[in-house]
C-alpha cells in the first residue's frame, strides 16, 4: 500500500475466482472512489485467477486487472497485492482463506466461509495467528433500511422483541431443469440452502438482534436429480433442458425454530426462520418480520427501499406505515440524493468493499468480521445437525462479532 502527498492510499487488490461474486467485488472496488472519494483510496485491480480461461481473460479485458491466471497461488504470491477478495465455490474457502492468512493477505470472503463450522473455525484460526483484517459477503445487513432497523431497534423503539419470522425464499432452482451447479454437490458446497440462504438470513437476524442461542430444523430435498452444469460456465440460475442428469447432494428447503439471547430481546424470544431455493412465486423475496412489546416492523429485499413500521393515530387505526429509505438512513445518501429513487444489490457490495477498505486502513469500520461467519456457520451447522437429532441443538456465544447490539 503507498500513500502520495495529497493523502491517497493506493490498495493492490487481488481476486480469486471471476464467477458473479468476482465480477462484483470488481466492480464494488472501482467504484470506491466514486461513491466514497472521502476515503482517499485508489484500488488498483493488480491479478486475477480463475482456472475457466475466459473468466481470467475477462478480468484483464473487462474488468481491467493488470494480469491474470489460472492459480490461486499467483495472486497469494504477488507482492504486489494487499488485498484478496476469495470468491471461490464453497470447497476452496478454507484452503484459499488460510493461504491468504499466511501470506499476510487481507481478505474479503464470500459466505458462507467454507463446508461448515470446522472449515471456517479453521480460517478465523489462520486469520487471527496472521493478524489479517477479514470481512464477509454478508451484503444484506449493509441495506439502508436495516442499518435504519437496527437503530431502533437498539433504541428500544419497538419495545422488548418477543418474537421474529425470518424467509429466504429465491427460484433460482424451481425449475426442475435448473442446473446442478456445485451448490448441489456436497464435495463442492457442503450443506444446501442453509449454507447458501439460511446463513444470510442468520447474520441479518444476529446483526439486528443477538445471537441465535439455540436451534431446532427440518430439512427436505424437492427435486433429487438435475442436468449437469460444468464448473466456470453459466451460472446457478441456468436451465438445461437436455442434460445428463445427476443427483442432488443437499436440502433445497430449511426451516427451523430458534430461541434468541442477548439484551435487544426478551427471555422468552424465539423465532421461525425459512430457506428456500425452489421456491415459485418469490424470486429473492429474502424478509425479515421483528416483533415486540410497543411495536413491530418488517423488511423484505424484493423491495429492498422500504420499510414497514407499525403505528397508527390511535388503538382502532393500527397498522403499518410505509417507510422509504433515504439519505439519513445508512449511506443511503452517497447512492442517491433524496428519497424514492432506488438501491440495488450491487450498491450493498460497495458498502461492504468500503467497510473492508477502512478495517484494512485501520479507521473505524464495522465490517462483518470471520468471527460473525463463525457464529453464523455455528448455527446452521447445528441446525443441521437437528434435522438428523430430530432435538435442539445448542450454538456457542463468539466472542469478537459485529453481531451483539452496541450499548
Ligand atoms: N453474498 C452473496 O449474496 C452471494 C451471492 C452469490 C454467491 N455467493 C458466494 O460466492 C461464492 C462464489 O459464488 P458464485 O455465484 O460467484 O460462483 P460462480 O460459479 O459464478 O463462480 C465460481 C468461480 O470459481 C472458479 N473456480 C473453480 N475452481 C477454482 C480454483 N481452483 N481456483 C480459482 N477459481 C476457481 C470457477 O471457474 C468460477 O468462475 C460462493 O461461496 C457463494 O456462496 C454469495
Amino acid at each position: 500500500m503507498q500513500t502520495n502527498e495529497d493523502g491517497t492510499t493506493t490498495i493492490g487488490v487481488g481476486l480469486i475466482s471471476v464467477g458473479w461474486m468476482g465480477q462484483l467485488h470488481s466492480r464494488a472496488y472501482s467504484n470506491l472512489r466514486y461513491v466514497y472519494p472521502d476515503l482517499k483510496v485508489k484500488p488498483r485491480l493488480v491479478r486475477a485467477a480463475d482456472p475457466a480461461a475466459a473468466r481470467a481473460e475477462d478480468a484483464v479485458e473487462v474488468l481491467g486487472y493488470e494480469k491474470a491466471s489460472a492459480d490461486y497461488h499467483d495472486v497469494l504470491n504477488d507482492p504486489e497485492v494487499d488485498v484478496v477478495s476469495i470468491c471461490a465455490p464453497n470447497f476452496l474457502h478454507a484452503e484459499i482463506g488460510i493461504a491468504a492468512a499466511k501470506a499476510g493477505k487481507h481478505f474479503w470472503i464470500e459466505k458462507p466461509v467454507g463446508r461448515g463450522k470446522e472449515e471456517t473455525r479453521a480460517v478465523a484460526e489462520a486469520a487471527a495467528a496472521a493478524g489479517v483484517v477479514s470481512s464477509i459477503g454478508f451484503n444484506y445487513r449493509h441495506a439502508p433500511v436495516v442499518e435504519y432497523l437496527r437503530e431502533i431497534i437498539a433504541a428500544g423503539k419497538l419495545g422488548r422483541i418477543t418474537n421474529i419470522r425470518g424467509h429466504m425464499f429465491a427460484d433460482y432452482s424451481s425449475n426442475p431443469n435448473g442446473a446442478l451447479s456445485w451448490r448441489f454437490v456436497k464435495a463442492l458446497a457442503g450443506n444446501g440452502v442453509l449454507g447458501d440462504l439460511m446463513g444470510h438470513l442468520v447474520d441479518l437476524v444476529q446483526y439486528a438482534l443477538g445471537p441465535i442461542a439455540e436451534v431446532t430444523a427440518v430439512t427436505s430435498t424437492v427435486y433429487t436429480q438435475r442436468p449437469e452444469l460444468p464448473m466456470g460456465s453459466g451460472t446457478h440460475f441456468a436451465v438445461i433442458e437436455d442434460g445428463e442428469m445427476k443427483p442432488v447432494e443437499n436440502e433445497d428447503y430449511a426451516a427451523m425454530l430458534v430461541r434468541l439471547s442477548g439484551e435487544a430481546v426478551a427471555p422468552e424470544a424465539v423465532g421461525t426462520l425459512e430457506a428456500s431455493r425452489v421456491s415459485v412465486g418469490p424470486r429473492s423475496s429474502y424478509g425479515i418480520e421483528i416483533y415486540g412489546t410497543e411495536g413491530s416492523a418488517h423488511w423484505d429485499f424484493e423491495r429492498m427501499n422500504e420499510l414497514h413500521i407499525s403505528g397508527g393515530l390511535g388503538t382502532q387505526d393500527q397498522g403499518y406505515t410505509r417507510v422509504m429509505a433515504h439519505p439519513g438512513m445508512g449511506d443511503f445518501g452517497r447512492f442517491q440524493p433524496g428519497s424514492g429513487t432506488s438501491m440495488g444489490y450491487d450498491d450493498l457490495k460497495v458498502i461492504e468493499a468500503k467497510k473492508f477498505v477502512q478495517s484494512v486502513l485501520g479507521r473505524e469500520s464495522f465490517n462483518s468480521n470471520i468471527q460473525d461467519a463463525l457464529s453464523a456457520a455455528q448455527v446452521v451447522t447445528a441446525a443441521e445437525r437437528s434435522a438428523e437429532t430430530r432435538a435442539w441443538e445448542p450454538s456457542a456465544a463468539v466472542s469478537g462479532t459485529t453481531a451483539a447490539i452496541k450499548s
